[in-house]
């Protein structure tokens, strides 16, 4: 290591001062929470496969600008855990004197261990996960503590009365849900109403692609007073100019392909996004810009949840909030498209 590198790195990060003077916040349902207009996941890119470098920037960018917001969970990586291990090295350099002005958020409900206590939705597991995931992060407590996905087999009691025992004990200030649907939706909230610890946030996926939560869901949140914060507001990087002209290799289905595959990217979805792109310069936007603009018109999305694989395309998709206003006919020509 150059002695300038061990310099930058020893001397820590010193953010922007301007941090505040752009980015808007929202209110997180009928809380008293306010999210950024844009958040930033740790799903990609920050795992130990991964610049160490590269994701340590895309943080400090993130906070430059105001996103107040990192979304981890426990298997976030690879391997599992890795992400919140990384971050919690990044948060000790640069982060920890900031701590109060961070909203840190991880999850647990997918696969995490072996055996029967490291996945789905138990007491045990919730428990023990988030647990896990302080040490890794080296915090005291997170902002936000979500079950990950709903648990056909446990009862939601259960499941609801382990995200109050945490906030009780003080290891999260506030509790969401992840893919649960209107109706589980419903329910949850109600339990968790009755044990005084209300559903703070919904995180489902959201994207001009995937429009699930129009049926019902949106609806089900609003009535309830709980926020939204959509995550693969891109589609992975499908809705974007990065698979327009083939498949570069640096790009997640080509370099990761776990979860997105080169052959989920068909030749009419790229049909599709080549005419939102046409439409997203038009109002001189880059489709990445759109998208995300695109699900901010609705006041119920509190806040979009991107990821980056550097800081340079976090910055480019901040920019959409400089045009968030679309015209009926614009509405009705990209609905056209989405059909
Ligand atoms: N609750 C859940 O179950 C769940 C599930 C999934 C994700 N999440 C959360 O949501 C976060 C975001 O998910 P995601 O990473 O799938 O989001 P996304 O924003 O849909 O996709 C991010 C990817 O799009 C590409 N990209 C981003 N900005 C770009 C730009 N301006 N121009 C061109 N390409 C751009 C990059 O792909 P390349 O790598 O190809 O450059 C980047 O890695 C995750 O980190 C996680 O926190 C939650």
């Amino acid at each position: 290591m150059s002695n300038i590198f061990k310099a930058v790195n020893t001397i820590g990060y010193k953010p922007s001062k301007d941090r505040y003077a752009n980015m808007k916040y929202r209110r997180t349902g009928k809380s008293g929470l306010l999210l950024p207009e844009i958040s930033i996941g740790l799903w990609h890119n920050f795992g130990f496969t991964d610049d160490f470098k590269n994701a340590r920037d895309i943080l400090k960018t993130a906070f430059n600008i105001g996103i107040t917001h990192f979304d981890l969970a426990n298997n976030y990586g690879p391997p599992y855990g890795a992400a919140e291990s990384n971050f919690g090295t990044i948060f000790k350099r640069d982060f920890k004197p900031f701590r109060d002005e961070l909203i840190i958020s991880t999850k647990a409900g997918w696969d995490m261990w072996p055996g029967p206590y490291g996945d789905l939705g138990s007491r045990k597991y919730l428990i023990a996960s988030l647990d896990q995931s302080l040490k890794r992060m080296g915090l005291d407590y997170v902002d936000i503590f979500y079950h990950h996905r709903p648990d056909p087999n446990t009862p939601l009691e259960e499941t609801m009365g382990a995200l109050d025992q945490i906030v009780r004990q003080g290891k999260a200030l506030y509790v969401g849900i992840s893919q649960y649907s209107a109706d589980d939706t419903l329910k949850a909230a109600k339990i968790l109403k009755k044990l005084g610890t209300p559903c703070l946030i919904h995180q489902p996926r959201y994207n001009m692609m995937d429009r699930w939560v129009e049926d019902g869901l949106l609806d089900s949140i609003e009535k309830e007073g709980i926020g939204a914060i959509a995550f693969s507001p891109l589609s992975q990087g499908i809705l974007t100019n990065k698979y327009l002209k083939g498949f570069p290799k640096n790009s997640r289905a080509v370099k990761d392909g776990r979860y997105l595959k080169v052959d989920q990217i068909s030749k009419e979805m790229l049909l599709k996004v080549k005419k939102l792109h046409d439409i997203a310069s038009s109002r001189g936007q880059s489709l990445a810009q759109m998208a995300i603009a695109w699900l901010l018109k609705d006041e119920r999305i509190t806040s979009v949840l991107v990821g980056a694989s550097s800081a340079e395309q976090l910055l480019d998709s901040a920019k959409a909030l400089d045009n968030l206003k679309f015209s009926e006919e614009t509405l009705q020509k990209i609905e056209k498209i989405l059909q």
